[in-house]
Parts: C-alpha cells; structure tokens; sequence
C-alpha cells in the first residue's frame, strides 16, 4: 500500500488499541505490507499529551511484538501519530480533527482517504457517528467518488434487531455499503480462511460436505479467562449477544456455506449470507430443548457485576438448517467463559459406515467410531483427520482410532499466522470488504438471536452454575447426549 492515508481511532487509550491495533499497524509496516508511514489521530478523554500517549502506544507495541521491536523503526512511525483528547460528545473535538486533517491534505496537496476507526464500546457509536456527519469530516475533502472515506466498526452491531437495526440506519444516512467495514475479527482468522480453500480446494472434502455424509457439526469457541475489568459491558451483554451473534455464526456460515462463484467480496458474502438464512429459527417454545445457558461460580462477585445477576457467561445450542445440502444434520454450538481452556474448533462428525448385514458384522459395531474432521481455529493451529485404522498384529477386528494431523507450525515453520487486525486492517485500506459482515448477514444474525434472547427471557429458562475449569454446565452434556451424541475436541 503507497498512497498516504489518515487513520483516527476513537478510543485510543483503550484494551484494543493497545493490544491489537497499534501492533498491528507497526507489523504492517515493518512487513511492507504499508509502505508509506501512516498518519494516525489517536481520540480519547485522558488528559495526556502526544509524547505520553507516544509512550503508551511504544509500551503496548514493545509487549506484543517483543523482539521483533525495531526502535529506528517506531521513530517514524510514531513521527506519524498524533493524540486529540476530548470527549466523544463534544462537537469541539470533531472541529479540531477537521483542522488537522486539512492541514494533512494541504501539506500533501492531495485528497488523502480518511479511515475512522470506532474502537469503543457500542454506546459511543451513534454520538461518534452523529459527529462525524455533522462536522463534515465523513464526507472527506469532498473529491468525488475514488478518495471516500470508511469507517471501520466493532462488534457488538447493536443489542437485539431493533437496535442493530436503527445503527445501521444512521451508518446508510452518512456512509455508503461500500465505506462500511463491520469488525467481526474471527473472519480475520488464518484458519477460518483455509477452511474455504480446504474444501474448494481439495477433490476429496468437498463432495461429502452435506447432509448424505455428515451426521451433525460442533462449534466450540471456549475463553479461560472471566469478565475481568469488562464486568459492567458484559453483564448488559452476555454470551448469546458478545459471542453467538457475531462469531459463532460466521463460523457456521462459513462452515456451512456453498461454494461462491469466486473469492470476491460479494460472491463470498453472498455465500455466508445465504447459508445464515437457512438456520431455522427457535423460537420461545423451543428454547427449553435446544438452549443451555450457564453462569461460572463467583461471577456475580465480579466487579461491576449485578449480585442477582442471571446473565449466561455460557451457552450451548442445537441449530438446524433448512438446505437442500444441510437438512436433518445439527449444528450443536458452544462458548463460554473461563471453561478448562481456551481452544475455538469446528468439526464435522461423518456418518459412520455400515458394517452390519442383518447379524453379520465386519467389525464389532461399537469399535467402529465416527470419522472427523477438526479445524483448529486457535491455539496450534491446523486440521486433524480421525480415522479408524487396524491396531498392528494377527487380528483383523482390532480397531482403533488414530488422528491424522496437519498443523501450520509443522508444515510452515514457527512463522506466526498475521493476526486477524492486521489482515482487517489491511483489507480495508485496500477497499476489499469479503472478511466484513455485510449489512444483510447483521440482520440475519439478529434475526435469529433475538428470538432466542426473548425466549430465554420470557420463558425464564435456568442458568446453570458451572465450576471454573469445566468445560461448561453438565446439562449442555444432556443437551446433544439425548441424541446419541457427545461433545468433542481434539
Ligand atoms: N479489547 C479487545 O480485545 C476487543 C476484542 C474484540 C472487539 N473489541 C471491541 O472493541 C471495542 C473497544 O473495546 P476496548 O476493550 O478497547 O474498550 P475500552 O478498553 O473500554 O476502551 C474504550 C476507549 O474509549 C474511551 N472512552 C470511553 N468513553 C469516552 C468518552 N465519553 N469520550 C472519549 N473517550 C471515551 C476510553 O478512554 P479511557 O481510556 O479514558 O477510559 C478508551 O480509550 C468494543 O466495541 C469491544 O467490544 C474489543
């Protein structure tokens, strides 16, 4: 990338600047990945001035690229940033970004492509919006349709339908489709990616990718950690909303998807949309069967915590899809917070063969177990294959499963997979969109979460307490064993 462009992150002083986007920025730099070192107006309310923010930003960079640190480096970097502070709700601190952002185009005598990045917690979005808009500044310097500007914004999109509904509203009064870029960082992932050119790209997968192969499909994203200092977010939040929403979904999207015409932004999101769509919805007199919420011991302790507070930290559900290529296979997805580990992984549980005719078995039935396939997500990244195989010596009906593996550390070296903000980042300087929630794919995923929020309301289902290191509440074990199924991991 060599064009100059202005980055202003709002919310500059907080957890995701510090911890995602600045290393982010600096690896895109010094990957050359961003030649031109960028301009960047850091917004936040802490009375603090540019070298002490400098500081901050170096602290914060020093600790997530570690020895990689090239301090020549980060001198011109940090020549390129700048801090404004204010609060979100003053009209003043939009006016001095018009100043400064216009003594940038002058001193480039170009138009240079704004990028407003809203690193805040949601209830700051329509106040930034709202500002952006009536100072001018969304609409850049006003040089037609190739130097716009884009405006990049974090999950969570809204609290429910309605909610999502009305942001996006005010984001189409200001900004085009084509300027909105929706933050869900799991479509950033490595893994997530490889999964497509897994399946489109190998002869083998993708002709035993539906309902005629696969008996049911698991999605588990599990956090060690709790709420932590986010008590007061999460609590408003919870799990159906801060995880199954956004990333839950995607990765069934994506899982679940057909195959796009070509690895382009519409064709993609067409894809993912199409396949979201087909998840039917549950509605409140489903929601006993198919929904497990659970609550860790001592959350409602935390700080910021509601003492009665019946928020799930964790739940576990049964989804089906109505396609042709899907109908009659469950989806059972599961995320929670502090769980035994942090591991995200989705696996495709094959039919198993018949082995029996009448009384007459090849093999003794049980020994016979599922064949999967795992995609890690994160951590050790890669793709295990469970096959059955015959254990070594004179008996044919000696069976056991093995675990065929590739990983990206094994076939690629110790090299770091880019974090998903770097390729975010960069994909949205470069105006590709096709990692990005489109508006319909909100919309969607709304659609069938608030349905289930006001099923879990009014029907009062429970929150079960679970123990820290557990791997969730046994009642999500009930909810996929009374199928004959249970619950797996690599
Ligand atoms: N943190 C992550 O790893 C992560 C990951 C994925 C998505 N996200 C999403 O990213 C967004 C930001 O999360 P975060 O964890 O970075 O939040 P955060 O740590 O709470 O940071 C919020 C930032 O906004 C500033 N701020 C708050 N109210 C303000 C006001 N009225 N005027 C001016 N500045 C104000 C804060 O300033 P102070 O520093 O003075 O408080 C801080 O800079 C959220 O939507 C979150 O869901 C975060």
């Amino acid at each position: 990338m060599n064009s100059p462009f202005i980055l202003v992150i709002f919310g500059a002083t907080g957890d995701l600047t510090a911890r995602k986007l600045m290393p982010a920025i600096y690896r895109l730099v010094k990957a050359g990945e961003i030649t031109q070192e960028p301009f960047i107006i850091g917004v936040g309310r802490r009375d603090i001035t540019k070298s002490q923010f400098h500081s901050m930003m170096e602290e914060s960079v020093r600790h997530a690229v570690k020895e990689d640190f090239d301090t020549a480096l980060w001198k011109k970097i940090v020549a390129g940033i700048d801090y404004q502070m204010g609060l979100f709700e003053d009209a003043a601190v939009y006016n001095r970004l018009v100043t400064k952002l216009e003594a940038f185009d002058a001193k480039l005598k170009a138009c240079v492509p704004r990028f407003f990045y809203l690193a805040t917690p949601p209830e700051h979005y329509e106040v930034i919006l709202k500002h952006l808009d009536g100072s001018k500044l969304a609409e850049g310097c006003g040089q037609g349709t190739t130097n716009y500007t884009k405006v990049l914004i974090e999950k969570p999109f809204g609290k429910d339908l309605e909610t999502a509904r009305t942001l996006d509203k005010l984001l189409a009064s200001i900004f085009e489709e084509r300027q909105i870029y929706r933050i869900d960082h799991y479509l950033g992932k490595e893994t997530v990616q490889n999964l497509l050119a897994f399946r489109f790209a190998n002869g083998i997968f993708e002709p035993t990718w539906n309902r005629n192969f696969i008996d049911h499909v698991q999605i588990t994203l599990s956090e060690e950690t709790g709420v932590g200092k986010r008590g007061a977010f999460y609590d408003g939040v919870g799990a159906l909303r801060d995880v199954v929403q956004n990333h839950m979904l995607q990765m069934l999207a994506v899982t679940a998807m057909d195959q796009p015409v070509a690895f382009d932004a519409t064709s993609i999101r067409d894809m993912r949309v199409k396949a979201m769509q087909t998840i039917e919805l549950i509605g409140p007199e489903d929601v006993g069967k198919n929904v497990v919420r659970g609550q860790y011991e001592g959350y409602t302790g935390e700080s910021h915590v509601d003492a009665a507070s019946q928020t799930e930290t964790y739940v576990a559900l049964k989804v089906m899809l109505a396609s042709e290529r899907w109908k009659g296979v469950p989806f059972y997805l599961r995320t929670g917070k502090k769980l035994g580990k942090k591991v995200s992984e989705i696996s495709l549980h094959y039919k198993k063969p018949i082995v029996c005719t009448g009384d007459l078995c090849l093999f003794p039935e049980p020994k016979v177990l599922r064949n999967v396939l795992a995609v890690r997500i994160e951590p050790n990244e890669g793709i295990v294959l469970r096959v059955m195989v015959k254990q070594p010596g004179l008996g044919m009906l000696d069976l056991t499963a093995s675990m065929m593996h590739f990983t990206y550390r094994e076939a690629f070296g110790n090299k770091e997979n880019p974090d998903a903000y770097e390729r975010l980042l960069l994909d949205s300087i470069r105006g590709d969109q096709t990692l990005f929630a489109r508006t319909d794919e909100i919309e969607t995923s709304w659609k069938l979460v608030t349905p289930l929020l006001d099923g879990c309301k009014n029907t009062q289902t429970p929150v079960y307490i679970y123990k820290h290191g557990a791997i969730g509440p046994r009642e999500a074990d009930a909810l996929i064993e009374k199928d004959k199924r249970s619950w797996f991991l690599i």
